[in-house]
């Protein structure tokens, strides 16, 4: 769906690594391995994670594409390395050891891959699929979209999440209009949410939810604000900007739905108060409100993009539901992997990581230019607002 930017990731979840290759992307932006790190650090944080992320240290290698710290218009290649690589790559991950030395699993997780994914391509090994349809792939689109967001930030564009359900816990609506600050205020909290009294509540419904070898999931949001007016079009399905930020938030793992400005809860009010009227503010055209999260016609109209996702509770269990083994026919139950409780703060930082790509691709869509200084030219020579 993206026009301008194509990007590529590659790699198991107990492999040596995850592979990442971004093309497309203007010269002479500066990015550092320290500047993507920040946001690998950020994915790795939040309350209910497994033991995986104390043995991961996510560093993305720039492999390609930089010279003297600036970006050159050539593809950029990332390489992420699995610490975990090394408890896994004698025995069950190992090239050299036989095939049929290796246990197999073969008793499926529900709400997971397993199944659909074995019978899809004739495996007989679960570990065939689990390994790629993991969600430790994300932390190479966090390292990915921390390359657009550095362009996007030159640009004048912020993007930041922050967490406002887990479970049945949900956080007051708030008002945001600046996003300098709110990423530093959601990291601070291990949950990523703006409310103390929420927070507290969320923390104690993942603690009780895990002591009950149970898992949770919940909603966070997505905004974006300096957004020029006219980013993707009302002229073609598949160029409307709401359709492809609805696509890439629920390419994330476990997302089950995605909605944008007040999504499901526009339906059960009238117009009058389900649009954002139109006022002027000096010379600019400004709206009264932001009930359509910044979209319209499949466009940016200016305000700040409002994006919410809904993530499924984790489904692999400590206490694991019902399965049956596909090589025995055997009833039985799923099978357990080291695993998160809650993984909703993580997954916000990845939503950010998809926003900026889309972002991106958007940018260079509307205004073109092989290099940072071009695009900012064309946006100014542009007129638009
Ligand atoms: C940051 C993040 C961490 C996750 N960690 C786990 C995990 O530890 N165990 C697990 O079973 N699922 C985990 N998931 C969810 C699964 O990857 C996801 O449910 C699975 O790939 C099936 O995809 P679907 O739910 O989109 O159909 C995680 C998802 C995200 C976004």
């Amino acid at each position: 769906m993206l026009q301008k930017l194509k990007f590529l990731t590659a790699g198991e979840s107990h492999g040596k690594g995850l592979s990442g290759i971004l093309e497309g992307f203007p010269a002479g932006v500066t990015i550092s391995e320290a500047m993507i790190a920040q946001d690998l650090a950020r994915r790795q944080m939040g309350y209910g994670r497994g033991g995986r992320m104390k043995i991961e240290q996510d560093h993305a290698e720039i492999l390609s594409g930089l010279r003297h710290g600036e970006t050159l218009g050539s593809p950029i290649a990332l390489w992420i390395e699995n610490h975990d690589w090394t408890n896994w790559k004698d025995g069950i991950m190992s090239h050299e050891t036989p095939k049929e030395d290796i246990p197999e699993v073969t008793l499926p997780r529900p709400g997971h891959a397993d199944l659909a994914g074995v019978q899809k391509f004739n495996f007989s090994d679960i570990r065939n699929v689990l390994e790629r349809s993991s969600a430790r792939e994300t932390a190479m689109r966090v390292a990915l979209g921390a390359v657009c967001r550095t362009f996007l930030k030159e640009l004048g564009i912020e993007i930041a999440s922050h967490v406002i359900q887990i479970g049945p816990e949900k956080a007051p609506a708030i008002s945001v209009s600046d996003l300098s600050e709110l990423n530093q205020q959601a990291d601070r909290s291990p949950v990523r949410c703006l409310d103390e009294k929420t927070e507290r509540n969320m923390i104690s419904y993942i603690d009780t939810t895990r002591s009950e070898g149970d898992s949770v999931g919940g909603v966070f949001e997505v905004l974006a604000s300096g957004l020029p007016v006219g980013l993707g079009s009302y002229t073609h399905w598949d160029r409307k900007l709401d359709a492809k930020v609805v696509a890439a938030m629920m390419s994330i793992n476990a997302m089950k739905s995605v909605s944008i400005g007040d999504g499901l809860d526009v339906a059960k009010v009238p117009g009058s108060k389900a649009h954002d009227e139109i006022i002027k503010e000096g010379e600019t055209l400004r709206r009264a409100s932001n009930h359509a999260g910044g979209i319209e016609g499949g466009m940016t109209n200016g305000e700040l993009i409002r994006v919410q996702v809904s993530m499924k509770p984790i489904p692999t269990l400590a206490r694991p539901l019902r399965s049956v083994d596909i090589k025995t026919s055997e009833p039985g139950v799923a099978h357990k992997e080291r695993t998160d409780a809650c993984a909703v703060p993580a997954a916000s930082v990845i939503g950010e990581a998809m926003l900026a790509l889309v972002l991106a691709d958007a940018i260079l869509e509307k205004f073109g230019g092989d290099s940072l200084s071009q695009v900012k030219a064309h946006i100014l020579a542009s007129g638009v607002k």
